[in-house]
């Protein structure tokens, strides 16, 4: 096997802790280095149970400091970057779209010209793997095909057009360059040590303290859901066997209303906490939509099934089930962060924030 020395960005974030977990455990010869900013969405306890291992290095820094990651390829010798660090919530978004475009945009451009120095032109056994979204895609309407990686990009929220103008310049970097690049747009992820803003950490949290579970609108957007695990292994899929230049789809083939999430968490949430059935249903709350709100987003990851092999492994239910039941276990996890606690913790192991 190839010597491999892996920068994964936003690795202490959600999605990036199964990627970090899934890299450092399948593959002990490759040395994985973490360079997350623990912003309030970062936070190390994520990756607890891989501190620790040899092959695995922790670097608090942040995406856009191109000295510090100049510093970090060279230092490492670099020949990998999964690139998942972000501004991730559309919420967050609309009301400070500057932080978006800061991290998001300048921040990807960073990490492309600082790898672009320092491989200096020999890109033989590189890769620069972004970590992308199907909201760059735009919204659909009710009868339309999902979108495959031919659909023109269409975004509305200032997060989606932070994320297709990266997704441009990992191919601007590509086509000008000849850097090998592989971007991956995916849809909605849910799982353990999802921050509790998104909607179903924030469902269960929120009935677990018996207060209002806010329902955008109708609750009749739909997304397309995927199990945490599954998109890591299909980053690892992409990044081993995928084609260098070329763009995959990942989605869980999962579509479902929102309100159905919502009524489907209150029931396993009920159950597991050994409440009658429908105790929860009237923490249902609909409020104010979101604005821009995009109706349904649904992705055909053929392609990855066909070239790759990749399909999802959890079934929707199944997956709910394991993520309710982490959420009940890890009572500690979601109140240090609703508390605050978890980053006063970290803030003096590595500094401020
Ligand atoms: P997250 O918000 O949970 O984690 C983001 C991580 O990036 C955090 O650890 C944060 O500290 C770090 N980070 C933020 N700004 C940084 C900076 N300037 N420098 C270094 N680190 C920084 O996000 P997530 O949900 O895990 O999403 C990860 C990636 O996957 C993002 O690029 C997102 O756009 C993409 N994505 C997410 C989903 C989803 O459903 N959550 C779906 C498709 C694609
Ligand atoms: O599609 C992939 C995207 O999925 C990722 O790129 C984003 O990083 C990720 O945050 C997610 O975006 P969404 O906006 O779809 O996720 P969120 O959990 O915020 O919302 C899911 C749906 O639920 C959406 O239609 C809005 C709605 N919602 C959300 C919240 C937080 C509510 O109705 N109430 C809420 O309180």
């Amino acid at each position: 096997m190839a010597e491999r020395n892996i920068l994964i960005t936003g690795g202490a974030g959600f999605i990036g802790s199964h990627v970090v977990r899934l890299f450092v455990h399948k593959y002990p010869a490759y040395r994985i280095v973490n360079l997350d900013k623990l912003t309030y969405a970062g936070n190390p306890a994520n990756l607890a149970d891989v501190e620790g291992r040899p092959n695995y290095t922790f670097v608090k820094g942040d995406i856009c400091d191109m000295d510090a990651v100049r510093d970090l390829l060279s230092r490492y010798d670099i020949n990998g970057i999964v690139h998942l660090a972000a501004e991730s919530h559309v919420d967050r978004s609309i009301t400070d779209p500057l932080a978006f475009a800061r991290t998001n945009v300048m921040g990807t451009l960073s990490l492309l010209e600082a790898a672009r120095e320092q491989w200096g032109g020999c890109y033989d056994g590189k890769l620069f793997q972004h970590i992308s979204t199907d909201e760059v895609y735009g919204a659909l309407g009710p009868d339309d095909a999902p979108f495959s990686e031919t659909t023109a990009y269409d975004p509305h929220s200032p997060y989606s057009a932070s994320k297709a103008s990266s997704d441009h310049f990992v191919r601007a970097y590509r086509d000008t360059f000849g850097m090998p690049a592989i971007v991956t747009n995916c849809s909605n992820n849910y799982g353990p040590c999802q921050f509790p803003e998104k909607l179903i950490p924030l469902c269960i949290n929120n009935i677990l303290h018996r207060r209002p579970i806010p329902v955008y609108g109708k609750g009749d957007n739909v997304r397309d859901w995927l199990y945490v695990e599954d998109h890591a292994r299909a980053i690892d899929a992409v990044f081993h066997r995928g084609r260098p230049g070329e763009s995959y789809n990942i989605g869980g083939g999962c579509e479902r209303k929102n309100i159905d999430i919502v009524r489907r968490i209150t029931e396993i949430v009920d159950r597991l906490t050994g409440k009658p059935s429908g105790t929860s249903l009237d923490l249902i709350a609909y409020v104010t939509d979101r604005k821009g709100h995009d109706l349904r987003y649904a992705i055909d990851s053929a392609k990855l099934a066909h070239e790759l092999g990749w399909r999802p492994e959890v079934a929707l239910d199944e997956g709910l089930e394991m993520t309710v039941r982490w959420y009940l276990d890890n009572r500690a996890w979601i109140d240090d962060i609703t508390s605050g606690e978890y980053m006063k913790y970290y803030d003096s192991m590595y500094g401020g924030r």
